[in-house]
């Protein structure tokens, strides 16, 4: 109960203004609703004469044809309000899920966003179903109590007429919640969190099977999808009994009504007599008949929000994003990147590496406009990471970076992310068309070595990415980053997956920004490196030697074995 208050309390506090103000409305709305249901059944029970103690041997219709429009008209407003009221509540809930997903989705796609483990399930249940269920559950937790004050707005038009029935009845009822509630309300709650666990696996486990699609080895299948419908198995019973439970309530309520009479009747018939039994049945049934599906509707949001509430906390977790640290400008003026002593440890432990183990350590260069730079190493080094850091990606522990301000990055990543949209969209890295520039995107595939797929620029089908090779998928990435206007270009590794003719001529491209923009390529095949202005050698986190390629050929052990093993012909 007080877990569901602060559920519901932290919640709110990310609503907008105008969703608290409508919430507060809907309450109200329904106060009012309460009292206009206690008044039309206080003038039904006026017009069949409910109240007559000891004469209610014949219960008289003294209906005025005035009361009877009252009451029809009662009725009617009780409706219209309630139907207007909902919509109106409902539309800005869907508002306030759409804010607080976009909200948590704006946060999770910082790159600096520490996500947890299970970062796709994460992503759908902070976006998409955590404020759906968070929405709902702060709606019913205002619900419920109004509802309740309904409840008793009906007993207390019971008591002025009759206060032992509206007693007995109000007894009656609060037993009957007890009860269910002792027996539902821990179901419930269990089955909230089979909920957000199964999900979690299903998620997952599609995720994986995503991936594996390119695997086609049949025992791996197998097993991947024997695992999905064991979880979707156990998310679907999971669904199932959440159903269950909460329309049980429902399957009760004749009983409930039967057994009230039961009471009602015989407590009175006990303690008043016979005559007044007859009288305070008869008000039960009418008081009842609005009371029941009142008890009813209770209970089920009761359920429901305690059902909702563990998926609904997903969309309250908080997400630890680092901010992006103001860098000053270079030293000297033909730099576009200094660092100095820049230490790195990534927080999180991998296999092999010590939690808080440097990746990066002490690393020194500064980077001129307009030259080409080569940053080469072992598999592991830290090249990638020295990247992110470049790029404002990773914060250094220790150490400055220092950026020129007007600095323009343009990052081609070791492995391609294809988004399932057009190929001209994909180049430009626009969702809509309307900011994408034909004749750039045309350019820049032409320069990534891509003239076949111009053609296809003004395709509207999107890119599948299983279908693309891998040289397809990385001279994109390459499109992409030619694409943008940039004073920094970084490409990670983007002709592995090349042929050699193709190779050349990207590098051709690549040249042909010297002078223009500052390029920083980071490669295995040291032959296409051969040209850059300094090689940057990266070893176990630490530059072990910087120069051109002859000097470092020269000086570096370790370099000079790596251009042999790639037959590497030094004397061209
Ligand atoms: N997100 C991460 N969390 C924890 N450790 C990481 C992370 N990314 C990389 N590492 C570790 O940091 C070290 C350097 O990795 P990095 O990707 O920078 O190497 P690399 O030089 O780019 O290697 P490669 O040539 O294979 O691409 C490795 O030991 C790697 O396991
Ligand atoms: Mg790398």
């Amino acid at each position: 109960m007080r877990e569901t208050w602060q559920l519901v309390r932290r919640g709110l506090q990310l609503f907008t203004r105008r969703g608290r103000i409508i919430l507060w409305l809907y309450g109200v709305s329904l106060v009012l609703l309460a009292a206009l249901d206690a008044a039309a059944l206080f003038l039904l029970a006026r017009v069949f004469n409910l109240g007559s103690i000891g004469d209610s041997s014949q219960i008289v219709v003294n209906a005025t044809a005035s009361t009877l429009v009252l009451i029809l008209l009662l009725f009617c407003l009780r409706s219209a309000l309630s139907s207007v009221m909902t919509y109106i509540a409902l539309r800005q809930g869907a508002r306030e899920e759409t804010l607080i997903g976009n909200r948590a989705l704006a946060t999770l796609i910082n790159p600096r966003t520490e996500l947890s483990a299970d970062g796709l399930s994460d992503f759908y249940n902070s976006v998409d179903r955590g404020p759906k269920e968070l929405v709902l559950v702060i709606f019913h937790a205002v619900t419920v109590p109004c509802e309740a004050l309904t409840a008793v707005a009906i007993i207390s038009a019971l008591v002025v007429y009759q206060p032992l029935t509206a007693v007995i009845a109000l007894l009656y009822f609060v037993v009957v919640a007890i009860i269910q509630q002792l027996v539902l309300s821990k179901r419930s709650s269990d089955i909230g969190e089979a909920l957000v666990k199964h999900t979690d696996g299903v998620y997952r486990s599609l995720a994986d099977i995503q991936g594996l699609r390119q695997i086609l080895h049949s025992e791996s299948v197998t097993s991947a999808l024997q695992v999905t419908a064991e979880a979707r198995s156990e998310l679907t019973q999971a669904r199932a009994m959440q159903t269950f439970v909460s329309t049980l309530p429902r399957y009760f309520l004749e009983v409930i009504l039967a057994v009230g009479l039961l009471v009602v009747g015989g407590s009175t018939y006990l303690i008043a007599g016979a005559p007044d039994a007859l009288a305070a049945t008869s008000l039960f049934v009418a008081a009842g008949f609005r009371l029941l599906p009142i008890v009813n509707r209770i209970q089920a949001l009761t359920l429901a929000v305690l059902a909702y509430a563990p998926t609904a906390r997903l969309a309250l977790r908080r997400y630890h994003t680092v901010a992006m640290p103001k860098y000053s400008s270079p030293t000297k003026t033909h730099n576009i990147v200094e660092l100095r002593d820049v230490s790195f440890a990534y927080s999180t432990a991998i296999p092999e590496t010590e939690p808080g183990s440097d990746v990066l350590r002490q690393i020194s260069l500064e980077l001129e406009q307009g030259k080409q730079y080569a940053l080469v190493g072992p598999s592991g080094a830290g090249k990638t990471t020295l990247v992110d850091l470049l790029l404002g990606l990773l914060v250094p522990q220790s150490g400055s970076i220092r950026l020129r301000p007007t600095i323009r990055t343009a990052y081609v990543p070791q492995e391609t992310f294809i988004a399932s949209l057009p190929l001209r969209n994909n180049v430009a890295l626009q969702w809509s068309d309307e900011h994408i520039q034909s004749d750039r995107v045309a350019n820049a595939l032409h320069r990534a070595g891509l003239q076949d797929f111009t053609t296809r620029i003004a395709d509207d089908t999107s890119l599948d990415p299983t279908a693309l090779s891998g040289g397809q998928k990385q001279r994109i990435g390459l499109a992409r980053a030619l694409y943008t206007d940039a004073n920094l270009y970084i490409f990670d590794e983007v002709t592995s997956a090349l042929d050699m003719e193709t190779e050349r001529r990207i590098y051709e491209t690549i040249d042909a920004l010297r002078g223009r923009a500052t390029v920083v390529i980071v490669a295995h095949r040291l032959s296409t490196v051969q040209r850059a202005d300094s090689v940057f050698y990266l070893d176990s986190g630490m530059i072990a030697g910087a120069g051109t390629f002859a000097e470092l050929s020269d000086s570096l052990p370790a370099f000079r074995r790596q251009i042999e093993l790639s037959q590497i012909d030094l004397s061209r």
